[in-house]
């Protein structure tokens, strides 16, 4: 066990190192022994000046989320106060300078900005992402950040929660000085220029320059892309505290405002979700010690949408990509789309241009399987049709060499079927990647009943190799994702058939914080990609079960979505919808032909019929173990489908909502409860 704090003496400055791997985040115990070792800094007659930093190469990342959700757990929302320790920094007699690798990241910022001086390396990584929580920084970072970068900077920064590197906080003043040379070295070297300055700066007691036009504008900057939440406004609020009190009134009010977001639900959702994401890596039942076969080199089958995007995704990360389809024809068009898509990142300063040729250079359009024989991993992103991908990987079993990994990127096919093909169905895993899948962060990784320990990690390993959330998931049709997602979207389209609209119903969900309708996102995928899953599944039926009647009309009449420019919605050249009175008017005849009496349905309806049924078919997942943890699932919803972090998806939603109320309503509208929803709603307990 290491010390959680190191004091040693390099001459004339003191060095204080912060020792609580893994990112030095302010558990109990942190703050405390910061401020002995300062003391004993401060005793010291030798001592003239005393350098902060954090061990394993990063400073510190914050306060220790684990604490915040164990308190909200317990019914006690709220964190460790380190006002004490950000006095003892700023009132140190001795100019105190903190140096930053890796992370200073909320709390870790408001500990360097208490410093005198900060000097940081070029990666370091600064901000104050607490609004990603849910939360108001609550350690003076509303009150210092204006008095150091000004008002209309530091609230951009804080509503949006963007981590900048140094240069960008040296140009905005946040830091003193880039260390280029030795890390230590420099830092001590800075201390002792400066250990004579005196009075030593302190942030607190710059003024905050007046900026009438800043929180207005961030209070728009928030309406867009914080929708529905409150902590940004909160802080705010903070801010304005800042423009307009004292520093020690506006930490006071700053206080109070971080107190109240801690106790809101939104907070309570948005850390479990940061959580449930990494969460994901620790596979219940995979031995911690499992090796990953490498991942250095990757092939791809398929230059549609999909290959292209994984193709962009692994060059993003590194790797050398090959990438086959049938045609020369098909091979130019995925290329195309691929080189578009990167164009369009370097004309919007994403990257340079030679990022651009980089990444380019790793992807290697080919015809046939050359090569193939070195891929570390192939990943089969053809035609969704099982003949199809058993002809495939009876191809590739023959090609790949023994410790290859061979994964498919269905959406919704058998992977045991699959792997059945090759002679080695122990390789086999499915790897399912979301459209765009360069943009897009989750992937479920879907096990086999053969796939391999090895094989498990090395997919898990892909996943954070290229910064995605990975989630191993059972084999079962539609997997997790669209598993829940067939069943909103069929209730959904009950929904327009019984009174609604679909602008309606996509309005009533994106209200509740869905980043698109379901219709909308139905357009998007394509009519007939979703008709055709509709028939390869169409022997699931139940005899008697209510269909949906809208999607065949629609998929008849060639209305497929944004491709046709028309399918839920009309679309303009621009791809912006608008309702379409045509589909109105067959909804209501349909109706009419079918019986169904429509009538007005309100906006909670909609919300509890189409998420209430994604809980059931999400408690039937658990209880069968294709999810291993509720988390899990949450996970899946709010990196891969739009659901909002800040409800904590759809099980922690449940939750929050009550079991035995969500079950109450399943029974209302006349479903059947899943029988573990049923059981726990009973118990008093929660889906976990
Ligand atoms: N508290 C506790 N654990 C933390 C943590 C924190 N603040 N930040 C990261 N961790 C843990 C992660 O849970 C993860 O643990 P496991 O290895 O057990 O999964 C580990 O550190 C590594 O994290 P990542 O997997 O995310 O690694 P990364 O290299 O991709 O990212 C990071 C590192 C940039 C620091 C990222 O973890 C991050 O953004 N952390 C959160 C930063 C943050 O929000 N800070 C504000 C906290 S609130 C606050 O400080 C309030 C205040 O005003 C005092």
């Amino acid at each position: 066990m290491t010390e959680l704090i190191t004091l040693f003496n390099h001459g004339p400055v003191a060095l204080i190192t912060i020792d609580n791997p893994p990112v030095n985040a302010l558990s109990p115990g942190v703050p405390e022994r910061l401020e002995s070792a300062l003391e004993a800094a401060q005793a010291d007659p030798a001592t003239k000046a005393i350098v902060i930093i954090g061990g394993s190469h990063t400073f510190i990342a914050g306060a220790d989320i684990n604490e915040f959700a164990k308190n909200i757990a317990a019914g006690k929302p709220g964190g460790p106060s380190i006002h004490n320790l950000l006095a003892a920094i700023e009132d140190s007699a001795k100019p105190v300078v903190v140096a930053i690798e890796g992370a200073a990241l909320g709390g870790g910022l408001e500990v360097a900005m208490a410093a005198h001086y900060r000097v940081a390396v070029t990666s370091a990584n600064l901000g104050l992402p607490e609004a990603n929580l849910g939360i108001v920084p609550g350690a003076e970072g509303t009150q210092r950040l204006p008095r150091l970068i000004g008002l209309a900077k530091a609230a951009e920064l804080i509503v949006s929660g963007r981590i900048i590197k140094a240069p960008e906080a040296m140009t905005l003043g946040l830091i003193d000085g880039i260390i280029v040379g030795e890390f230590i070295a420099d830092a001590l070297t800075f201390a002792e220029g400066v250990a004579q300055t005196r009075p030593v700066p302190k942030a607190s007691v710059r003024p905050v320059e007046p900026d009438p036009a800043a929180l207005p504008a961030a209070r728009e900057l928030a309406k867009k892309i914080r929708r529905n939440q409150t902590a940004p406004l909160l802080a705010l609020d903070a801010l304005e505290a800042a423009a307009t009190l004292s520093f020690e009134e506006g930490c006071k009010k700053e206080r109070e405002l971080s107190a109240k977001s801690l106790t809101t639900p939104q907070a309570a959702a948005l850390i479990h979700a940061f959580l449930a994401e990494r969460a994901v890596s620790k596979v219940p039942g995979l031995p911690k010690d499992t090796q990953p076969y490498p991942l250095n080199k990757a092939a791809i089958i398929g230059a549609g949408i999909m290959g292209g995007g994984i193709a962009m995704a692994l060059a993003n990360a590194g790797m050398d990509v090959r990438i086959k389809d049938t045609s020369q024809e098909a091979l130019d068009r995925g290329l195309a789309t691929v080189c578009k898509n990167y164009q369009n990142s370097v004309n919007k300063g994403r990257f340079p241009q030679s990022v651009m040729d980089e990444r380019m250079a790793l992807i290697h359009p080919q015809l046939d399987y050359a090569g193939f024989e070195e891929a570390d991993i192939i990943i089969e992103a053809a035609f969704e049709s099982m003949a199809v991908k058993k002809q495939l990987f009876a191809e590739i079993d023959k090609v790949a060499k023994p410790d290859c990994v061979l994964a498919t990127n269905t959406s919704t096919l058998d992977i045991d079927e699959i792997a059945s093909a090759t002679s080695r169905p122990e390789m086999v895993i499915g790897t399912h990647f979301f459209s765009p899948a360069h943009v897009m962060r989750l992937v479920e990784i879907v096990r086999g009943k053969a796939s391999s320990d090895r094989v498990i990690a090395t997919a898990m390993a892909l996943a954070k190799k290229l910064r995605k959330v990975g989630v191993l998931v059972g084999n079962a049709m539609g997997f997790v994702g669209n598993r829940m997602m067939f069943p909103y979207m069929r209730e959904a389209q009950f929904l327009i058939e019984e009174g609604a609209t679909p602008a309606q119903v996509d309005r009533a969900l994106t209200d509740f914080g869905m980043a698109m309708g379901i219709f909308a996102v139905d357009d998007m995928g394509g009519l007939d990609l979703n008709w055709r899953v509709q028939q390869q599944n169409a022997h699931l039926i139940k005899p008697g079960e209510r269909r949906p009647l809208m999607l065949q009309k629609l998929y008849e009449m060639g209305r497929y979505g944004q491709k046709t420019g028309r399918g839920w919605y009309l679309y303009d050249e621009n791809r912006k919808a608008t309702p379409d009175p045509e589909v109105e008017a067959l909804i209501e005849q349909t109706a009419k032909d079918a019986g169904i009496k429509r009538r007005p349905i309100t906006d909670e309806e909609i919300i509890e019929r189409c998420i209430y049924v994604m809980i059931n078919e999400g408690a039937h997942i658990l209880e069968e173990g294709i999810a291993s943890r509720a988390s899990d699932i949450d996970a899946i919803y709010f990196s891969g489908y739009g659901f909002p972090a800040y409800r904590g998806g759809p099980m922690w939603y449940a939750n929050a909502v009550g079991l035995q109320k969500v079950s109450d309503r399943i029974e209302d509208f006349g479903w059947q409860p899943a029988p573990l929803l049923k059981r726990l709603a009973g118990e008093g307990k929660n889906f976990e």
